[in-house]
């Protein structure tokens, strides 16, 4: 009987055990200040050891710690160890872009016959949202715990005529990190005017371990027939072309390095995403990195990714750890419209109007 009931209680204790290891983690701690406001980087961890960490200023994904094969984790991301890090200077490491990710010509669309201009801060163009965009700004932010997820949601009211765009734009972005090693990134917003919205997130990864060498080893697949072909101010000429027979046919998986030297100044491309219907979620590239067997799948609802492959970088950057981000060290896949949508009348819209809601997922899954 006794021996029965310490079975019994043995097993149930496992189960609790097991329960409580199966536990999301969240904690928040203060990271700095800025715009006289507090910045906090929200930890969260999952039940096999994935650890994101997010600040609520520009929504910077900081540090990214994926197991490799043999469980050992890295951190995957590049960035700053310090708030003042991305004060001073940072090719948008981690962060939240809008209102318009990439590049709008000359800084300048017309919506309803009205030409609005923005702030340019990229040549003659606007790019990621002007001067100040959504990536250095603090954000309010709530967090979240659930058995299976946690994570954090990010609000800003970006201004009627915040670097030129129209309308007073509401902005939610909401970050998960789920047991089923997503790290999801939902995004809303409203407006009372016509405006212009195109959001995405900017994290520069390298599987290998940020600052562990270049990207150039990993393998890309990027589910697209068709790319955005720019011209030398990476601006859209506006013909959407075939990957087909060229350095840019990522439709069954390459090495980033194996014909980067075909492209002048590497990728920093958009794809058209394949899709059977508008709007739903499916999977727009997959990376692996053969040494450490880490892969990332990405998926989104958007019609388009941007694969930039670090061009900039250019080891004048000193990261986490002390470490050098030289060219290639990290690339990007950024899921958004096409740049420079809203003058490309053969591209998918971007008006967001008074009355409707601007609404896209995006999810980096880890395996
Ligand atoms: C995007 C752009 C690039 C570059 C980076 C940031 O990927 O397309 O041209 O601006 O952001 O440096």
């Amino acid at each position: 009987m006794l021996l029965i009931a310490l079975i019994a209680f043995g097993c149930t204790g496992n189960k609790e055990k097991k329960q409580a290891d199966k536990k999301m983690n969240l904690k928040k701690e203060i990271f700095g200040e800025t715009d006289g406001k507090e910045v906090f980087q929200y930890t969260l961890t999952n039940e096999n050891g994935i650890i994101a960490k997010i600040l609520n200023y520009g929504g910077i994904v900081t540090q990214l710690w994926i197991p490799d094969k043999n469980g050992n984790p890295e951190d995957v991301v590049l960035g700053y160890d310090s708030l003042q890090g991305y004060l001073d200077d940072t090719p948008y490491f981690g962060a939240l872009v809008g209102r318009y990710a990439n590049r709008i010509a000359g800084g300048k669309f017309t919506i309803d016959g009205r030409e609005y201009t923005l702030a340019l801060n990229n040549g003659a163009n606007s790019l990621h949202g002007g001067i100040k965009g959504f990536d250095k700004v603090v954000w309010d932010a709530e967090d979240f715990i659930f058995p299976d997820s946690a994570g954090i949601i990010l609000t800003y009211l970006s201004e009627d005529g915040e670097e030129g765009f129209p309308g007073n734009l509401k902005v939610k972005v909401i970050y998960t990190l789920t047991n089923n090693n997503e790290l999801k990134i939902e995004y809303e917003a409203t407006t009372d005017k016509p405006t212009t919205v195109n959001l995405t997130h900017h994290s520069y990864f390298n599987l290998k371990g940020q600052g562990n060498g270049d990207i150039l080893g990993h393998q890309m697949q990027i589910l697209a027939n068709k790319f955005v072909p720019v011209d030398e101010t990476l601006i859209p000429t506006g013909e959407l072309k075939a990957v087909e027979n060229s350095a840019m046919d990522f439709t069954t998986p390459h090495a980033i390095g194996e014909r980067i030297a075909q492209v002048a100044g590497g990728y920093d491309h958009n794809w058209v995403l394949n899709t059977e219907v508008e709007k739903k979620l499916r999977m727009a590239a997959k990376v692996t990195e053969p040494q450490s067997g880490r892969v990332m799948k990405v998926y989104t609802n958007q019609p388009g990714i941007q694969f930039y492959s670090g061009n900039f970088l250019d080891g004048s950057l000193t990261g986490k750890k002390g470490k050098v981000y030289n060219k290639h060290y990290g690339f990007c896949l950024e899921t958004q419209h096409y740049p420079d949508s809203p003058n490309q009348s053969g591209f998918p819209p971007v008006i967001l109007r008074p009355g409707e809601t601007y609404q896209t997922t995006t999810i980096y899954k880890f395996e």
